[in-house]
């Protein structure tokens, strides 16, 4: 399947183009402002205020990233441990850099593929299955659009999970493709340094998305659809400073949606508005959940 380069054409209020470029904190302002950490009744109030929400509205967007996975045991990418062999993720992860030296690349992402192979989904990834099966059968019909997980991980533990709608807007490492032809494949399996295409010869990469390349058109035409008519939407695990991912949060606030962070630090998507629970999201999600069950935590 060929996948051509697309320019962001979906979602009017986002304003962003749609090819992946980091944005520093000191262009996004100071991330620390909006929320000071709650006490134990202020957490509890903002705990069910959430969960009143999520019981009411039609449409839930969320938007997760790495510290989701962190749980089950993989690394987030700007953490102390976020460093790979002394190279940032921005250094590595770039067309030029793959250019240059392809073999560092591919140890870089062959060393993260065969770490998927020994993590498994945690309880944040399950809480958000759970989320997607009760606005599924609460919306009545289909339940298009009830829920719409857009995620910047690229380890498919969501899937693992069991989440449906999961739109994976950096791509996957489960997949590979051809930097020549269209060839397109699911594996798991380990890779050589270089691995080449099986139908062409030519270089293989994995199909994720880079620094300064677009996101898959459908994939963000979707997202940015959905966060523009949703009217709940969870930031989750991110430090919410890659865009155009990040610029999906603004798009929430325009569309008047409740934008709620989970994260146990402020970030950047922190001073622009909305609700801070802070904490683990493998903890505060089940908590979430217990709450739209009903029972209290
Ligand atoms: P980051 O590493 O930038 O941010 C991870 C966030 O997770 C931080 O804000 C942490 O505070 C938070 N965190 C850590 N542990 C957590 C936990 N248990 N529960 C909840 N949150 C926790 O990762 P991303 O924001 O995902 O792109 O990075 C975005 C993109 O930048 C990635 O998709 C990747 C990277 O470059 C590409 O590789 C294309």
């Amino acid at each position: 399947m060929a996948r051509k380069p697309a320019r962001f054409s979906g979602g009017a209020r986002l304003g962003v183009s749609g090819a992946l470029v980091f944005r520093s904190r000191a262009g996004t302002g100071d991330a620390a402002i909006m929320h000071p950490p709650l006490d134990t009744d202020e957490y509890d109030v903002a705990l069910e205020q959430v969960a009143n929400s999520l019981s009411k509205a039609r449409r839930v967007v969320a938007l997760t990233g790495a510290g989701v996975s962190a749980e089950s045991g993989l690394a987030t990418f700007r953490g102390a441990d976020g460093l790979w062999e002394g190279h940032r993720i921005e250094d590595v992860a770039t067309p030029s850099a793959f250019q240059r030296d392809p073999a560092l690349v591919w140890r870089f992402y062959n060393a993260r593929r065969a770490n998927l192979r020994t993590v498994q989904p945690n309880p944040g990834h399950r809480a958000f299955v759970e989320l997607e099966d009760r606005l599924v059968k609460r919306s009545g019909g289909d339940g298009a659009g009830a829920f719409t997980l857009a995620t910047q991980n690229v380890d498919g533990l969501h899937r693992a999970a069991g989440s449906r709608r999961v739109l994976e807007l950096h791509g996957s490492l489960q997949r590979v493709r051809c930097t020549r032809c269209s060839h397109l494949a699911a594996t798991d399996e380990a890779l050589p340094d270089l691995p080449h295409c099986p139908q062409c010869g030519h270089l293989l990469r994995p199909d994720v998305v880079w620094f300064h390349e677009m996101l898959p058109a459908e994939i963000w035409r979707e997202a940015a659809q959905a966060t523009a008519i949703c009217e709940c939407f969870l930031v989750v695990g991110t430090s919410a400073i890659v865009y155009p991912a990040a610029g999906l949060i603004d798009a929430a606030r325009a569309a008047g949606a409740m934008v709620v962070e989970i994260n146990p630090e402020a970030t950047s998507a922190s001073r622009r508005g909305g609700l801070a629970l802070r904490g683990r999201s493998g903890e505060i999600l089940p908590q979430l959940m217990q709450r739209l069950r009903g029972e209290k935590t």
